[in-house]
């Protein structure tokens, strides 16, 4: 029977160096190194859809998640924590020194219509992802290559898709949901399209394709180092 309750006071504590010694070398297979994504999705979130959190993430490590995700059987309890305790700190960016002002940053936002787009503590529109908690997640480099690259960072749940049905019907948008079946496609105007992954003729990622456009040449340096700093600054109800 798999116990996952600690079994004594020494189980309870959780070794992230012996954590990261584990994910190297059963995890990182499918997961990359460092748990950027590989076969298995990256784990460089803050949270983790089907592991939100700890209890359901060690459950996860040691259970596994059907059918494609085998549960680490030969992992004690200690180790099975030890490995949660290090893949939650691969979605947690500790805040770091930027030279931009945050609260001038929070105007540039308003100002640009970025939450045309993006949701922030609830205010908004969510066509793109939430930001109420971007600053946890990325950095300020991958913050600033987000506003002024956005194709170049896309985040792996934001996958444009290009489908085709076998009546010939095409189809493009942001990726909603997809498992091994079925995939769900958001077009550029909000609808949900809903495909069974038999009946396509043919579907394609397009990489390097993002719905965000670029605010490159609408920012002055000083502007763009003030969003960075406000985004970095939103971390949830940290
Ligand atoms: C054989 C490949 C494979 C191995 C090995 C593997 N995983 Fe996974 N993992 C997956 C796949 C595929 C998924 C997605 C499952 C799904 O969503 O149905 C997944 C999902 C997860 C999730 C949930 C992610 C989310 O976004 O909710 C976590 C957490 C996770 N794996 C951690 C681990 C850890 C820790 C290890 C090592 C002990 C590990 N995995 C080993 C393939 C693997
Ligand atoms: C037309 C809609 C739209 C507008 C306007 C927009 N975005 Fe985005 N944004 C998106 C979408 C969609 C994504 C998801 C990935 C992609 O396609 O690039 C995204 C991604 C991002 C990301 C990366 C998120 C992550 O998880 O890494 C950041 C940061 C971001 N946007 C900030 C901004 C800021 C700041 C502005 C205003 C200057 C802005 N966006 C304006 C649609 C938009």
């Amino acid at each position: 029977m798999l116990l996952l309750a600690a079994q004594s006071p020494h189980d309870a504590i959780p070794d992230v160096a012996l954590g990261k010694r584990i994910f190297a070398s059963q995890c990182a297979v499918c997961h990359g190194e460092g748990g950027t994504g590989g076969r298995g999705p990256a784990l460089t979130h803050a949270k983790l859809a089907k592991a939100p959190d700890e209890e359901s993430l060690r459950k996860a490590i040691a259970q596994g998640i059907p059918p494609e995700m085998p549960g680490a059987w030969q992992l004690s309890v200690r180790e099975v924590a030890s490995v949660a305790k290090y893949v939650q700190g691969l979605g947690t960016v500790l805040p770091e020194k930027l030279p931009g002002d945050a609260r001038r940053g929070a105007q540039v936002f308003g100002a640009k219509g970025c939450g045309g787009c993006h949701l922030v503590d609830g205010v908004g529109t969510a066509r793109g992802p939430e930001l109420t908690a971007i600053g946890a997640k990325r950095n300020g480099a991958h913050l600033r290559t987000s506003v002024i690259a956005p194709a170049s960072h896309l985040p792996e749940d934001y996958l444009m898709l290009e489908v085709t049905t076998a009546a010939g019907r095409t189809v493009r948008g942001v990726r909603a949901a997809e498992d091994p079946f079925s995939v769900q496609l958001r077009d550029a105007g909000g609808a949900l399209h809903s495909f069974r992954k038999g009946e396509l003729k043919q579907w394609r990622h397009l990489a390097g394709e993002s719905s965000m456009p670029s605010f490159a040449k609408q920012l002055s340096a000083g502007e763009l180092e003030d969003l960075v700093a406000y985004l970095a600054g939103l971390r949830g109800n940290q």
